[in-house]
């Protein structure tokens, strides 16, 4: 018992508090949303570095305002720091962390600038050439020739409503509020989410393409368009046809681009190719 009761002596100041905080904020940052079953209900994707980084200080500053929120606490706070700067038995601690904290500093640096072997963040160079046909949840969908079908019964507005819910439902995190491809997560990918607001994306494509490329994702993507390594989800375990179909419409609307049609196709179909 006498280790609890003095791991609850620790917690009781303020500055191993603080550190216990941070260290906690990390696990369930790093580990808990990701890994974990879901905790409290939460769950999302593993976030990328830089992001764990900005809750990290985010958490920080939250202990930190804790902390100097009261007078007392915050001496007790700096209370450590002191007592290494000043106390001549701490002696080795103050040369030890001299020594180790330039060379962790020196390292950080050295591991950011360091020449690595990942490939090069590429520039799209082509839209790969759709199936035919692809099957969804079970019923074959003929790809070739197919129109949006919610343009040719209801009205326009409500499929943008619905499509507007699914896409900050769900496309947000990656592909931006702008659609410009610059959601939260997106400097985490490569290739990085598309940017629905450049001519070189949707606007080269027919609505049916557009449903492939959201009903399968990166997962579904032909190995011609190879090396891939999309983190675009499959969603159609999760949307259905027509809510794909409503993104869609939302996605055009909301950029104000119009998608290629059949008519004005060859055979080639929804080959949008741009360099
Ligand atoms: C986890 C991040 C992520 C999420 C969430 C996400 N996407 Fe993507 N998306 C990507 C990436 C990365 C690409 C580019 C690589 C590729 O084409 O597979 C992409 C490509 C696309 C493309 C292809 C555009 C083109 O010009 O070829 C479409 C369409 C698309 N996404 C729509 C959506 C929609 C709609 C949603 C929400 C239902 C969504 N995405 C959610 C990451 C994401």
């Amino acid at each position: 018992m006498t280790h609890v009761n003095r791991l609850r002596d620790y917690l009781r100041h303020p500055f191993w508090l603080a550190i216990a905080l941070l260290v906690a904020a990390y696990i369930v940052f790093e580990f808990g949303v990701a890994y974990l079953p879901p905790l409290f209900g939460v769950r999302s994707a593993p976030i990328p570095d830089s992001v764990l980084l900005q809750y990290l200080i985010t958490a920080a500053v939250g202990i930190l305002i804790y902390v100097s929120d009261n007078e007392e606490r915050w001496k007790r706070f700096k209370e450590p720091v002191g007592t290494l700067l000043v106390d001549p038995g701490l002696r080795w601690l103050r040369t030890a962390l001299l020594v180790l904290v330039p060379l962790a500093v020196g390292w950080l640096t050295y591991s950011q600038v360091r020449p690595g072997v990942a490939a090069p963040v590429q520039l799209r160079s082509i839209h790969p050439a759709p199936p035919t046909s692809i099957s969804f949840r079970g019923r074959t969908i003929r790809l070739t020739g197919l129109e949006n079908p919610l343009r040719a019964d209801g009205s326009i507005e409500e499929d943008y409503e619905v499509g507007k819910r699914v896409y900050y439902g769900n496309c947000l995190p990656c592909h931006g509020d702008l659609l410009d491809g610059n959601g939260h997560y997106a400097h985490g990918f490569n290739p990085p989410p598309l940017a629905f607001t450049d001519n070189g994306t949707i606007p080269q494509l027919t609505e049916s393409f557009v449903f492939w490329r959201i009903a399968k994702g990166g997962p579904g993507l032909p190995t011609e368009g190879t090396p891939w390594n999309s983190a675009m989800p499959a969603w159609e375990p999760i949307l259905t046809e027509d809510e794909i179909w409503a993104v869609t419409i939302f996605l055009y609307e909301q950029t104000g681009w119009t998608p290629r049609t059949w008519e004005h196709e060859g055979e080639a179909g929804a080959e949008g190719g741009h360099d």
